[in-house]
């Protein structure tokens, strides 16, 4: 409890359940005289209230069984609250946290799967892209954790790109693989709509169409090229091949993240574009995360490698 956004709220809120109890407790004070105490039968008093002409609200002691009961449970959440937390950001005796729980029960499982993965230890990531078990528990990782995005046979779709085809935005050896998937990556394209026109942009999109051998108007290309020169060659390069230092895709092969056609390309240029792959150190684990990193290299350096998801469809 340590997200307040002042102390106030701390005082405001120890004070409350502090209070209630010692309201509680001067509320049975005040009944003393009361409690436990037997009237004989018709004896009891009554309110004075009458109802109907005969229904009269007669004025009973408190039973003794409720007393104890109220004091039982006063005890119990002061008890409560000076072990646990639930004075505002008075942490408890105990110190427990639900965090520290669930970190305690994600540490559990962590050391019962590794003996799992004691196998894959000392082998380079080439290794086990060719070594049968470690591609078949890396498959089925990317099977629950990565598919969603990337597509159950990884060919990606439009936005999410495809993990087969040999063609990075950010790096294909494994140690920028292992990055990408610990880290996570940010792909951000700045938008150029308050200095690029519709016209303009259209003639760079002839021009970056030119690049992929696409039908495009000479005209445009070459008004295109200059602005290109102004305007995107800073992280596509000169040659538009990309920079994947910065994640920004080579213009000039056939594989597109968002397409080809002259619409998306100008809506890319006027728009921007912002795209995010989590990371994912928090929710796997290294050797997990290398088993990854092995199966996603092989896709595109093991010939064979992609047929493990094609195999692995067969035996759903
Ligand atoms: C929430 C969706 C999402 C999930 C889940 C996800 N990714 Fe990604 N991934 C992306 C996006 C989006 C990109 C592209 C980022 C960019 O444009 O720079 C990406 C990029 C990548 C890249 C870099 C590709 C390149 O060309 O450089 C790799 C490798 C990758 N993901 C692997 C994985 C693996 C392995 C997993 C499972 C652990 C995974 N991804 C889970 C969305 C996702
Ligand atoms: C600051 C660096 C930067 C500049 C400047 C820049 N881009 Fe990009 N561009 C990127 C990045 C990064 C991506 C990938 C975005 C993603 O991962 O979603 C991208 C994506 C693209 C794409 C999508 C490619 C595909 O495969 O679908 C096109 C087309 C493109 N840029 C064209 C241009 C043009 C034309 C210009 C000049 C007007 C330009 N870019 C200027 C960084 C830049």
């Amino acid at each position: 409890m340590s997200d307040f956004v002042n102390g106030f709220w701390s005082y405001f809120i120890g004070i409350i359940a502090v209070g209630g109890i010692v309201w509680c407790l001067w509320l049975l004070y005040t009944q003393r005289r009361w409690l436990g105490e037997r009237p004989a039968a018709g004896q009891v008093e009554d309110t004075g209230h009458v109802w109907d002409g005969d229904l009269t609200e007669l004025n009973n002691p408190v039973p003794r069984w409720w007393t104890w009961m109220y004091l039982l449970l006063c005890v119990f959440a002061l008890a409560y609250l000076v072990l646990f937390p639930g004075l505002g950001e008075y942490k408890g005796v105990l110190g427990y946290t639900t965090a520290g729980e669930v970190a305690q029960q994600q540490e559990a499982q962590r050391e019962a799967v590794r003996p799992l993965y004691a196998r894959f230890e000392g082998m380079s990531v080439p290794e086990l892209a060719g070594d049968i078990p470690a591609r078949e528990v890396g498959q089925r990782l990317f099977l629950s954790t990565c598919s969603q995005c990337h597509g159950s046979d990884a060919r990606g779709a439009p936005g999410f790109p495809n993990l087969t085809d040999g063609d990075w935005l950010h790096g294909g050896t494994p140690e920028a693989i292992e990055t990408t998937i610990r880290d996570g990556r940010h792909g951000i394209m700045p938008p150029w709509g308050s200095v690029v026109d519709v016209r303009m942009a259209t003639d760079i999109a002839h021009y970056v169409r030119s690049l992929s051998g696409l039908a495009s108007d000479p005209v445009r290309v070459f008004r295109g090229k200059r602005e290109f020169g102004n305007y995107c060659v800073a992280c596509h390069g000169v040659d538009g091949k990309g920079n994947q230092a910065l994640g920004a895709p080579n213009l000039t092969d056939a594989v597109w993240l968002y397409g080809s056609s002259e619409a998306a390309i100008v809506r890319t240029i006027r728009e921007g574009r912002n795209n995010q792959m989590p990371a994912h150190k928090d929710v796997l684990t290294p050797e997990q995360i290398r088993l990854l990193t092995a199966w996603v290299w092989g896709l595109s350096n093991q010939p064979g490698a992609p047929a493990g998801v094609a195999s692995a469809e067969a035996r759903q």
